[in-house]
């Protein structure tokens, strides 16, 4: 921890000096000023933790001091030191907000205790803004990034379950943003400051889903030589996502909907039922109304689970979101990967935005994260991208809306000309690794011609 840091306020030097050293010796970094207007100068130059203030002071008097901290810093502990027998003006200290008052002479001792007191409770006051601070960020939607209207759609619908414990049913293609809405809608909920327990039901075995689900009992089963709590007690008071619900199994959904309906479970080789008071959200990829007409899906939990259905949309049903999101992980990407990316190139955007991300938000995530680390310069360009990103080029055409321009037609064709060769040198470039030696070949050019060409396009930050 930090050495914590006191100001003395004491005109009286011999008394500033005392109370200076007493404190130092705690092991706290000390400073003197001998006047109020100083010590406001100091406390709004540097943060202190804590402030021994005489009462009286030769022009601005202690109390007036003490006025001017709980403005500008109302969290930090005052003690106040007043004269003997002033135990009025002592208790208007207190009124005002100091944390406690001596009366000369008084009990060094006593005096570090308390210092002591009001520094732990400083801390703990430190501790509660930060945690407030972080429920508050959770708030709504901010790191759910999306102006369409699909997203406006979702974040709507999502804002008329934060107040209550309506069951949610959300639906999407995988990496769509399923999970970061249960999310919001959890951290937005009275149920807050209670778990959000998580569980996929994907890809686990019948019997393993139900003592996730449910728990044991000690002796439940071979293995079982404690009991286990399942999801749903974890997840008391909370909320529980059921995250590919589609995937769980007749027998088990058959299990589920008893817990729904009695709002208890029982744990596996268990006795008695236990009671929870939980939140459902569940989530899928399928489409459950069609699963239901096939009979993998039990009707009666579908409409259990259905009461609000929430459609997160793919992202090439929103490609104006793509911009938006691009710059979300790229600014993400300077705390995590300590590189400044300032730009992505209008090719690479281009491309961006119109590639089909079957795995939507989570690929864009994915493929933005490596451009970054790909990135040489601090602009991404379109070869930072995966080959079936880039692929498009191939079958593009020419932007003619970049060609409507007063140029006369000749100057049109070398435009078009140039962009071809930058393109296929580039494609060159991708088939042979970027082997400037075996491009020049490829193109059947020579290696000084391809390395003019490459300087004239730019194309040399990312294989240097
Ligand atoms: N609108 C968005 N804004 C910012 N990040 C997003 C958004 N949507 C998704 N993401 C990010 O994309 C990734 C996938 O999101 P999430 O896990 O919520 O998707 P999902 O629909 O649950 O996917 P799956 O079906 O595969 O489980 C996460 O890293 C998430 O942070
Ligand atoms: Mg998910």
């Amino acid at each position: 921890m930090a050495q914590e840091r006191i100001l003395v306020v004491e005109d009286d030097s011999s008394m500033s000096f005392f109370l200076s050293e007493a404190m130092r010796k705690e092991g706290y970094r000390v400073e003197g000023v001998p006047s109020g207007e100083e010590a406001l100068e100091k406390i709004t130059q540097d943060r202190f933790n804590l402030v021994i203030l005489d009462l009286k002071l030769p022009s601005m008097d202690g109390m007036e001091v003490l006025a001017n901290i709980k403005v500008t810093n109302p969290e930090m502990a005052v003690i106040m030191i007043t004269a003997h027998g002033s135990k009025d003006i002592a208790l208007e200290a207190i009124r005002k907000g100091a944390y406690d008052y001596f009366s000369k002479p008084f009990d060094i001792n006593e005096m570090r205790v308390v210092v002591k007191r009001a520094l732990e409770r400083e801390h703990l006051q430190d501790e509660l803004r930060q945690l407030r601070e972080t429920v508050e960020k959770r708030k709504g939607f901010y790191n759910i990034v999306g102006t369409s209207k699909g997203m406006r759609e979702v974040f709507d619908m999502a804002e008329t379950v934060f107040d209550n414990d309506i069951t949610v049913l959300i639906t999407g293609e995988s990496g769509t943003g399923k999970e970061l809405i249960a999310e919001a809608i959890h951290y937005n909920s009275p149920r807050r400051a209670k778990p959000f327990v998580k569980l996929n039901c994907v890809a686990i075995p019948e019997t393993l889903l139900e003592s996730e689900l449910f728990g044991y009992d000690k002796g439940a089963f071979t293995g079982a030589t404690s009991q286990k709590p399942g999801k749903f007690e974890l997840a008391n008071q909370g909320t529980l996502l059921l995250d590919e619900i589609g995937d769980m199994t007749l027998a088990t959904q058959a299990k589920l909907l008893r817990v729904l309906q009695e709002r208890e479970v029982e744990r596996v080789g268990g006795v008695k039922p236990i009671k929870v008071d939980v939140r459902i959200i569940a989530s899928t990829n399928q489409d459950l109304s069609q699963l239901v007409r096939e009979q993998h899906f039990r009707e009666d939990l579908y409409f259990r689970l259905n009461v609000l259905p929430i459609h997160l949309p793919s992202l090439r049903d929103r490609r104006e979101d793509i911009p938006l999101l691009v710059d979300h992980f790229v600014s993400l990407s300077r705390t995590r990967f300590h590189k400044d990316i300032e730009e992505v190139s209008e090719d690479a955007m281009d491309l961006l935005i119109n590639y089909s991300w079957p795995g939507n938000v989570r690929e864009l995530e994915n493929v933005v994260q490596r451009a970054i680390i790909l990135a040489k310069e601090r602009v991404i360009q379109e070869w930072n991208l995966p080959p079936e990103i880039r692929k498009q080029r191939k079958e593009a055409h020419f932007d003619i809306e970049k060609l409507e321009t007063d140029l006369p037609l000749n100057e049109k064709v070398e435009m078009i000309v140039a962009e071809g060769e930058k393109r296929l040198i580039i494609q060159a470039l991708d088939e042979v690794g970027w082997k400037r030696e075996r491009a020049a070949s490829v193109l059947g050019t020579s290696l000084k011609t391809l390395y003019n060409k490459m300087k004239m396009y730019g194309l040399f930050d990312q294989s240097s």
